[in-house]
């Protein structure tokens, strides 16, 4: 999911990892170090360090509608409570989402060229959004879902099959992005052989350039966005003389998508890739990574496989592979007893109201594959923007998740990961992992 298909440019674009560290600082202090108003979720850090359970339980404690400022963005409320994210997420006419979806600029401040400023339908409201997703949604619908099911089975067993045994491998890269990026490839009928391309541009879109990072420069970013313009409108050519049943030709063909903008055009194809890229992997690892880390529960699964569609989701509520989403209040109203001004940015803290303890119990923290009320979490947004491949990101984990269990003992991860600098964005850049097969 990126940042960048908002109309407003994010932070994570534009900053050095200097300037995040001014303002925010690389050592985040634990929550109680802190004045309340110290408190800042917004830091790429915190997420990285994977040090943000404290700071959010003490926002839900103290301030669940929590104001921050900060030069860049300006006004900007935190909202950390479950029912008050859903009454946000729910009305869109007071909270919309056409500004942009993460954290951005100050309103009025001047934005840098690039092809990041392209804009998709999760950064419209209705009816645009409506008819433009319309469009598309048929690719996750569960029809296609059914018939795509042996394909995905087919390429998951090849993925798996071939990792080696008892050698210390790197789950994120051999399987989670492999598996995802044939999904995406599938989706788009795109060359199966370039299929990584889409990973890399997927990725380098909310990445924070930093020397020796996945970028090292903003015009790094730029250029390689072109390189992906410059292949997508080949595409889009070819579809228009030779549509398939594919999301490419869907968009050109649509009658919602075919006159708009190029910048739309891409903002969508971007969307498409982003959304269901880095979030089904991240879901991935974060499988492996929090049976490993709940043993027991673990055990529980390879005792009662039929558990898998329930672990499924609660893996999906304790990742939250998106930690928020942006909405800006289009006039002046009240939340939580607190005056939220036209103009303000505010960010639905998904992570956050996942672990609500008033929702989710006083273990909400943890893993519990048996945990009844986990499809209630809110890690797929609520309301008219809910995610569109919802159901296909369950179908990929509940297949992987099949098939593990047939082929392997277990899959024990040997060390802490490397998580993903960002706060839009937890996830795992490293995970290394070994498998035993089942003998
Ligand atoms: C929207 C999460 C997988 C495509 C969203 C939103 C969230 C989300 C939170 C709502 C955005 C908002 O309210 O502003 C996730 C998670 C996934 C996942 C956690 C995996 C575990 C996918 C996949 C696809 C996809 C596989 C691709 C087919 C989309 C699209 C939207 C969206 C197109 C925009 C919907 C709209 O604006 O109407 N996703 N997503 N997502 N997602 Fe996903």
């Amino acid at each position: 999911m990126s940042d960048t298909t908002a109309k407003t440019i994010p932070l994570s674009e534009l900053r050095t990892p200097e300037q995040e560290q001014a303002e925010f600082g690389a050592e985040v202090p634990a929550a109680d170090e802190l004045e309340l108003h110290e408190i800042n979720p917004v830091n790429a850090y915190l997420f990285q360090q994977d040090r943000w359970q404290g700071h959010f339980a003490r926002l839900r404690a103290e301030d669940p509608v929590h104001f921050n400022e900060i030069q860049t963005a300006g006004r900007y409320w935190n909202i950390t409570k479950y029912d008050d994210v859903r009454t946000v997420d729910g009305d869109w006419q007071t909270f919309s989402s056409a500004e942009g979806i993460a954290l951005g600029l100050k309103k009025g401040s001047p934005e840098p060229e690039g092809p990041g400023r392209s804009v998709s339908f999760i950064a419209m409201d209705p009816p645009e959004q409506t008819a433009q997703r319309k469009t598309v949604r048929s690719v996750a619908a569960p029809g296609n879902l059914r018939n795509m099911e042996p394909l995905i089975r087919e390429r998951t067993v090849q993925v798996l099959d071939s990792l080696p045994e008892g050698e210390t491998f790197d789950w994120v890269d051999t399987v989670s992005i492999e598996l995802t990026t044939m999904m995406l490839a599938t989706l788009f009928d795109f060359p199966f052989e370039d299929r990584r391309k889409l990973t890399r541009w997927s990725d380098i879109v909310f990445a924070i350039p930093e020397p020796g990072g996945i970028i090292e420069s903003h015009e790094q970013r730029v250029a390689e966005l072109l390189e992906c313009v410059t292949y997508f409108e080949r595409l889009w050519e070819e579809r228009r003389e030779n549509p398939g049943n594919d999301l490419v030709s869907m968009l050109v063909h649509g009658e919602a998508t075919k006159d708009s903008p190029t910048s739309e055009h891409l903002g969508n194809l971007i969307l498409l890739i982003v959304g269901g890229n880095d979030t089904t992997r991240n879901t991935m690892s974060g499988s492996v990574y929090g049976l490993n880390k709940y043993p027991e529960q673990y055990d529980k699964l390879i005792a009662d496989p039929t558990l898998i569609p329930k672990m499924v989701s609660e893996i999906i509520r304790w990742q939250t592979p998106l930690p928020y989403m942006r909405r800006t209040a289009t006039r002046d109203t009240e939340l939580g007893g607190k005056q939220i001004k036209k103009d303000d940015q505010v960010l639905m803290w998904y992570v956050s109201a996942n672990r609500d303890e008033s929702v989710f119990g006083d273990n909400a923290d943890d893993i519990d594959i048996e945990r009844e009320n986990a499809d209630r979490h809110l890690s797929f947004g609520y309301g008219v923007h809910f995610c569109m491949g919802s159901r296909l990101a369950e179908l990929q984990l509940r297949i992987l998740w099949e098939e593990i269990l047939q082929r392997f003992e277990r899959i024990e991860v040997q060390a802490e990961p490397e998580r993903t600098l960002s706060s839009f964005v937890r996830g795992y850049t490293y995970l290394p992992v070994r498998v035993f097969r089942t003998t």
